[in-house]
């Protein structure tokens, strides 16, 4: 306060300064007719090629999916009229065998790291109350077991606290895959397969589960309850939820090549429950370039904004050669070239 009135008893006029004068060097282009078709021409010029190299590492990335959430219910179960009902049936008891083998044929050769995802669609992980259900206190702190934050209904059991509480928690996918390339069983390796800050801040590495899934209604996997959550790598990949409805979540890597036409067989354990809201679920074996996974949208876009430069440019330079406008002469800019004479 007493330092501001000293100042606007000095002087209500700022020090001189080239900044608050506005003097300080300026660029204001004037967009002559070159200038336009230059720069436009420039830019179609680098965002083709770029486009181009998007597009092709897009295509390099070898992708299988493979949707198994209705394959991998037994046929006896599927009575086309109650199907839905019938899915149910079959997922929620515990004595049907849920092993499911799938064989998958590799398109074409596949470079390790190969990465193993699981893929859930009609999932809403974003759902307001769902994503709210956590506590990242009681998650980082042994002491701080009691503070449930949101997580009601799941925070206690037999009102001793549940360890990680919250229902995001609760519903850990629980699906398993056993993978084998021509019939050799390779190993699916699940470490680092979490956010490396999640492992060192969000968890803490002295918390461990506790009371988890005791309850009579199981909402997904079971944790062991000698590793600290911060060793979880799956539930801290599950607890990173995603923000739409159709996602992808790492399971592990696999680090052998697998030729082309090599035969896959996964055995898949089809645990969760996805049926009663009619989610699906994938399995997605995937490479990976520079750009990551596959995704032709950024290429196609620098392609197509590269392209529309380049027409523009175009369609300027042959505007001007055949109607070409003088500069600085504003009656070109009015409808009729022959304003009234005053
Ligand atoms: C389907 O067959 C399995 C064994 O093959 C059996 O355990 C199960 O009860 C059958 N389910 C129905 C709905 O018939
Ligand atoms: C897997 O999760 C489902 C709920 O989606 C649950 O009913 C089932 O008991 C769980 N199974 C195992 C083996 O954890």
């Amino acid at each position: 306060m007493s330092s501001g009135d000293g100042a606007s008893k000095k002087s209500k006029k700022p020090r001189y300064s080239r900044f608050t004068q506005q003097e300080l060097p300026a660029c204001k282009p004037i967009l002559t007719p070159a200038l336009v078709m230059a720069s436009f021409i420039s830019l179609g010029i680098t965002f083709i090629p770029i486009g181009v190299s998007h597009l092709s590492a897009s295509e390099q990335v070898v992708e299988i999916r493979e949707q198994y959430d209705e394959i991998c219910v037994p046929s006896n179960y599927t009575n086309p009229t109650t199907a839905h009902q019938e899915r149910i049936r079959f997922i929620q008891d515990s004595r049907t065998d849920k092993t499911c083998t799938r064989t998958l044929t590799a398109p074409h050769k596949m470079k390790p790291p190969i990465f193993v995802y699981y893929q859930l669609d009609d999932f809403y992980q974003n759902h307001r109350r769902y994503v709210k259900s956590r506590s990242d206190k009681q998650y980082r702190k042994p002491r701080s077991e009691t503070e449930y934050g949101d997580c009601d209904p799941e925070s206690t059991f037999n009102n001793m606290p549940i360890v990680p509480c919250g229902l995001i928690a609760w519903s850990l996918f629980n699906d398993t895959y056993r993978i084998s390339v021509n019939d050799i069983a390779i190993p699916i390796n699940k470490k680092d397969i979490a956010w490396k800050s999640d492992k060192t801040h969000k968890f803490g590495s002295d918390v461990f589960p506790k009371n988890f899934q005791n309850s009579d209604l199981v909402g997904g996997a079971k944790l062991n309850e000698s590793i600290p959550l911060s060793e979880q790598e799956d539930l801290l990949v599950w607890m990173r939820t995603a923000a739409l409805p159709t996602f992808r979540k790492l399971y592990g890597r696999i680090e052998t090549e697998i030729e082309a036409r090599d035969r896959i067989t996964v055995v898949i354990q089809n645990n969760y429950n996805t049926y009663s809201f009619r989610g699906k679920k994938n399995l997605v074996l995937s490479t990976t370039t520079w750009i990551g996974g596959k995704n032709p949208f950024l290429g196609q876009m620098y392609i197509i904004v590269g392209g529309l430069c380049l027409f523009l440019a175009i369609a300027f330079i042959i505007v001007y050669l055949i109607k070409p406008r003088p500069l600085g002469d504003p009656s070109y800019l009015s409808w009729n070239k022959n304003p009234p004479a005053h």
